[in-house]
């Protein structure tokens, strides 16, 4: 299959992308689009064979369930058993926007979407591009991120083009993710809300617009998501994260010694530690969770693609949007160094 890229700015603009793209859904066919967080594989959420194609395209594991993309708050509701308030509450503040819902199905929903669970995932994402394609449909997208399973989610049509060539037909070029990580998920069918995966809406962003305790699916016991399991978004090579108080003089540190042994070394990090001389470097701007989540991803590949012995990655304070860049940090390292204050 030749995969196309369909720009939709620029000189080169193609006007037709929406309504292609749209056909080939309809088709039974699976297009890559932009979101705010991150690109999306898209199917039409009641064709069972175009969802299966998306399992076999990204080689997921078939007990990993789909989020379901919405143009409005009310197409939500359709696949739902009853309308629950804490989803009215949360659509009104955070809808469209990066925040997923899982509430419980009706018999509508097929199985291949949620891997047989009796709850649905779901969300109205503000891409334009995005609701464009959902509203041409004229149906809810079933669409995980537009990765092969294991590897970062793509940030950029080009990054999406890498990991899907020859697998889709239309990739719809949409320029870079604002946000750049997943969406936060937020599990709403129990007697407390849990954030399943955080996300750059935080616990106490949630937890202020519901006026209830949030807890995270570590605090909350049996609930969790069964994409957690998996090991996610890692890099082609070995890779370091220095967590804690002293991060960014650990890395200086460990840097001078890797090099003084020959090794080649990357590093990934906020632009103050480009002083750390002789080794390849990507960064992270100034250092924000915002920039973090905006880069972290095409940080990663960037050395997935680089002949570097190892990456040293410099991790972020573990509070608030801070928890979701490290919870997709972690996952991406072979080996965590915690430096605070004594070690050095
Ligand atoms: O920002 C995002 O959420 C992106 C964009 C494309 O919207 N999508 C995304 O999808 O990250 P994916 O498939 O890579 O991750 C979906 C996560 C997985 O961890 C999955 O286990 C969880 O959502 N999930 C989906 N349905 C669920 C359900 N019914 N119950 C619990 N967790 C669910
Ligand atoms: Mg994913």
């Amino acid at each position: 299959m030749t995969t196309r890229v369909l720009h939709t700015a620029g000189k080169d603009a193609d006007p037709r992308a929406i309504a292609f793209a749209a056909e080939e859904i309809r088709d039974g066919g699976l297009v890559a689009f932009p979101t705010e967080t991150v690109y999306g594989l898209g199917a039409e959420i009641y064709n069972e064979g175009a969802i299966r194609k998306i399992f076999e395209v990204k080689g997921r594991p078939p007990d990993n369930p789909l989020i379901v993309h919405i143009a409005d708050p009310e197409q939500g509701i359709e696949l739902m058993q009853q309308v629950p308030d804490r989803y009215n509450v949360l659509a009104t503040a955070f809808m469209p926007g990066p925040l997923t819902l899982v509430v419980q199905r009706n018999a509508s929903v097929l199985d291949v979407v949620t891997a047989g669970l009796e709850t649905v995932a779901i969300r109205m994402p503000s891409h334009p591009l995005a609701l464009e394609l959902i509203r041409a449909v004229g149906a809810p997208l079933a669409a995980p991120s537009a990765n092969v399973s294991g590897n970062p989610s793509p940030t950029t049509a080009e990054e999406a083009y890498e990991e899907l060539d020859g697998k889709v037909a239309f990739i719809l070029d949409g320029g870079r993710s604002d946000i750049g990580i997943e969406s936060t998920v937020l599990d709403i069918t129990g007697s407390k809300p849990v954030i399943l995966r955080p996300g750059m809406i935080t616990g106490e962003d949630i937890s202020g617009a519901l006026h209830e305790d949030v807890l995270h699916a570590s605090e909350a016991g049996e609930v969790r998501s069964p994409g957690v399991k998996y090991r996610h978004y890692m890099p082609a090579v070995p890779m370091t994260l220095f967590a804690g108080q002293n991060a960014e003089d650990g890395i200086a540190a460990a840097a001078e010694r890797l090099i003084a042994e020959g090794q080649r070394v990357g590093v990934l990090a906020p632009e103050r530690m480009k002083r750390i001389s002789h080794t390849l470097f990507y960064s992270l701007g100034k250092g924000a969770t915002l920039d973090y989540a905006k880069y972290m991803y095409s940080g990663l590949r960037f050395f997935s693609a680089q002949q570097v012995d190892v990456l040293l990655c410099a991790g972020i304070e573990e509070e608030h949007q801070g928890l979701a860049i490290m919870n997709r940090l972690r996952k991406a390292a072979t080996t965590i160094r915690e430096i605070d204050e004594e070690d050095l």
